[in-house]
């Protein structure tokens, strides 16, 4: 996962725009520091969140069927790419007796992952052209120009989609096309709507771990913009909001209580709540309407067996 920027300043700007605001945020990309991250790494390892298992279990399938159809020998644009595991199913596949893919852009914000990954891949597939662009996806990026002679499948798993609301992901998708250009592919992981209770589930788990993840968003404003929050004073609620379609995580205060973050004392009533993330779930049938909107082809689309999560190739 992207780590966001680490100047104290920076943070407590950010984080004081949402607790100034009514009702009162925190954006969702505060939650990705280092004890962040080793969170979310825990959560994708929960029996109640199924989205990773489920995705790394039809990767090999769809891995295989995507690479078939590329026109030619190509390169793998991963959007938001700290590390190469879910890309190594597609790097892994031959295409006419070579490899499929001949380079890997993994774009990401966090430099030092980037780095770290490069090296890994330098000795685990010496023969990959591997050229990491740091930036935000959710902005232009324009692709190296080592790969202009390529084929392109854009790849973005995961689900990360879904923390961006419909019209971010309009923009993120219309964007990407315009970098990938009208002739590539583009496979994205998506969550789906389903019954609630296994939504809820996924995002109030029986460990703690989500809830753990979401006061972290307190600690580390505690640890790098000098706040004094007490993380335990906030409770952990997952809630389905069925109108928009997406789980929403909140942090609830227990009690009234203020903090004081860069000079500011924020108060909070009893009962008041921080909202901290969403999670959009889409149907088939709305998340190709989006990139369709975003100027893509809904080209396929595969399901698990039970029909909890999607992967849709779009074409240009
Ligand atoms: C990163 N993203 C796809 C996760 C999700 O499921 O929305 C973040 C997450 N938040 C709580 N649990 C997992």
């Amino acid at each position: 996962m992207d780590e966001a920027p680490a100047q104290p300043a920076h943070i407590a700007a950010l984080a004081l725009a949402g607790l100034r605001a009514r009702p009162k945020t925190l954006p969702a990309q505060l939650f990705y520091d280092e004890a962040g991250c080793a969170l979310f790494y825990r959560i994708t390892e929960l029996p109640e969140y199924y989205l990773t298992r489920t995705e790394r279990a039809m990767l090999p399938a769809v891995a295989a069927e995507v690479a078939a159809l590329l026109p030619g020998p190509a390169a793998l644009v991963e959007y938001g790419a700290s590390e190469e595991t879910k890309a190594g199913f597609l790097l892994d596949r031959d295409r006419a007796g070579a490899p499929a893919f001949a380079a890997y852009v993994p774009i990401d914000i966090a430099a030092p992952a980037l780095a770290a990954l490069r090296a890994r891949l330098a000795r685990s597939r010496p023969g990959l052209a591997v050229h990491p662009v740091a930036a935000d996806f959710q902005h232009h990026v324009a692709l190296p120009g080592a790969v202009a002679g390529l084929a392109r499948l854009g790849f973005f798993p995961g689900s990360t989609i879904g923390n961006l609301d419909p019209p971010q992901a309009r923009a993120f998708l219309g964007t990407a096309r315009a970098a990938l250009g009208d002739t590539a592919l583009m496979l994205v992981g998506v969550d789906l709507r389903k019954d609630p209770a296994l939504l809820l589930a996924a995002y109030d788990d029986s460990a703690g771990v989500t809830a753990a993840f979401n006061r972290n968003l307190l600690a580390r404003l505690n640890r790098e913009a000098g706040a004094d929050f007490d993380p335990a004073a906030f409770d952990h609620r997952a809630v389905w909001n069925a109108a928009e379609s997406r789980i929403e995580m909140h942090l609830v205060s227990r009690r009234a209580q203020s903090a004081r973050l860069a000079g500011v004392v924020l108060r909070f009533e009893a009962g008041e709540t921080i909202h901290t993330e969403n999670s959009y779930k889409h149907t088939i049938e709305g998340f190709a309407a989006l990139a369709r909107d975003a100027g893509w082809r809904a080209a396929r689309v595969w399901t698990d067996p039970a029909g909890l999560y999607s992967m849709h190739l779009l074409a240009g």
